[in-house]
């Protein structure tokens, strides 16, 4: 085991799934499903290039969870019935081949849609414009529309949106269940301040901010058998606002890492722009600490700005179980075999996402 000072080669589990490493691939959209948001033959080779790769984990790109207001960008994939579910399977096969576990990330975009073939208007926790710009390269562009404050009725569908998709998620194969709680998504949009307004049950201090997370991870916990693991992604920062972060600081980590170890999550993914850094300006904990502090026996997951072993390790020794690469990946999707073999790592390369961030042929190319 000289390879293996750090310990990244060595298996775990997640609340009894094993998994024969701490390598995992962070989720990324890369809209290439085909319009009707089915996956597609290129998903297949394109995920199953990392497990062959060796890694232990892959979590999908942000999968849609309804045909109402969940889906976030045109070519993503959904799982919203039967065709789109089946259309999964080969994907989950072609990973499993080669010995990895793969996760469903599923989720809801909320104020941030910007290509919705079911609908072209916008909801959200309250009527309040988001930050940013759509983004281009997921066929985007200008401000993004008002969005409508979410009835209580469409909070419920929402939800029940989340756990019909893990159902079929875990009938289409898939080994676990991320619910995308990070980056200024819905769920993340109902967490942050100045996007929930509510004054309702789901609105007010950032303890009943966490009243939707919870909300969805009990219907999906209750959907699932209890063998498969459902964890939760939780971020500051959002694509449409970088470097938010959360005025409570340290206890608003408490009550988010806490609601969430409180209410049984299997794990908790947290990702930050260099996810070793202090969480917060002046502060010294990172936000793996702080998750590791408030939610001591979930398993944990970082991810952010990771490129190399050297870091993943120094990750791991602040308290994560398991490292998520997104860029590292796409560059090397056979990064934990390099890494064994002890050969460079190479350097991703940005144009890969350009001008819109499907995937490439080249990326396929053996
Ligand atoms: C092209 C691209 C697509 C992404 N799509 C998603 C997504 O669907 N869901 C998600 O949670 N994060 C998504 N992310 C964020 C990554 O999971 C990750 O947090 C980010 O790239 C930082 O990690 P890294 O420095 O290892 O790349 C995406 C990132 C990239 C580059």
């Amino acid at each position: 085991m000289s390879k293996d000072a750090n310990g990244l080669f060595t298996a775990t589990d997640i609340t009894g799934l094993t998994l024969r490493n701490r390598l995992a691939v962070a989720p990324m959209t890369r809209v290439s499903a085909s319009e009707d948001g089915t996956a597609t033959e290129t998903m297949a080779r394109y995920y199953e290039r990392f497990a062959r790769g060796g890694f232990g984990l892959l979590v999908t790109e942000g999968i849609y969870t309804d045909q109402a207001f969940a889906q976030g960008y045109l070519r993503q994939p959904g799982i919203t019935n039967e065709a789109q579910s089946q259309a999964w399977r080969p994907v989950v096969d072609a990973v499993h081949r080669h010995g990895a576990r793969i996760f469903a990330q599923l989720m809801h975009a909320g104020a941030i849609s910007q290509g919705n073939r079911f609908r072209d208007t916008t909801i959200g926790p309250s009527a309040v414009q988001p930050k940013g710009h759509q983004m281009e390269f997921y066929y985007g562009k200008g401000a993004y529309p008002m969005p409508t404050a979410m009835t209580e009725e469409q909070i419920a569908d929402a939800i029940e949106g989340f756990a019909t998709s893990a159902a079929r998620a875990v009938a289409a194969g898939f080994d676990g269940i991320e619910i995308h709680g990070a980056n200024g998504y819905l769920i993340d949009q109902f967490l942050t301040d100045y996007a929930n307004r509510r004054d309702d049950r789901w609105g007010g201090d950032t303890r009943r901010r966490t009243t939707l997370v919870r909300a969805v991870f009990d219907a999906v916990r209750a959907t699932v058998r209890a063998g498969v693991p459902v964890g939760v992604r939780i971020s500051q920062g959002k694509v449409n606002d970088f470097s938010h972060k959360w005025a409570g600081r340290e206890q608003d980590a408490e009550a988010i890492f806490g609601a969430l170890a409180e209410a049984g999550a299997s794990y908790l993914h947290v990702t930050e722009h260099k996810v070793w850094e202090p969480a917060f300006e002046g502060g010294r904990d990172s936000l793996v600490a702080l998750a590791r502090r408030y939610a001591p026996h979930v398993t944990l997951i970082a991810n952010g700005g990771v490129q190399d072993a050297a870091r993943a390790q120094e990750v791991m020794a602040a308290g994560a179980d398991i490292v998520a690469l997104g860029k590292a990946a796409l560059a090397n999707p056979d990064f934990p075999n390099r890494v064994r073999a002890e050969r460079e790592v190479t350097a991703f390369d940005p144009t890969i996402l350009g001008p819109i961030a499907n995937i490439k042929p080249s990326e396929l190319a053996a």
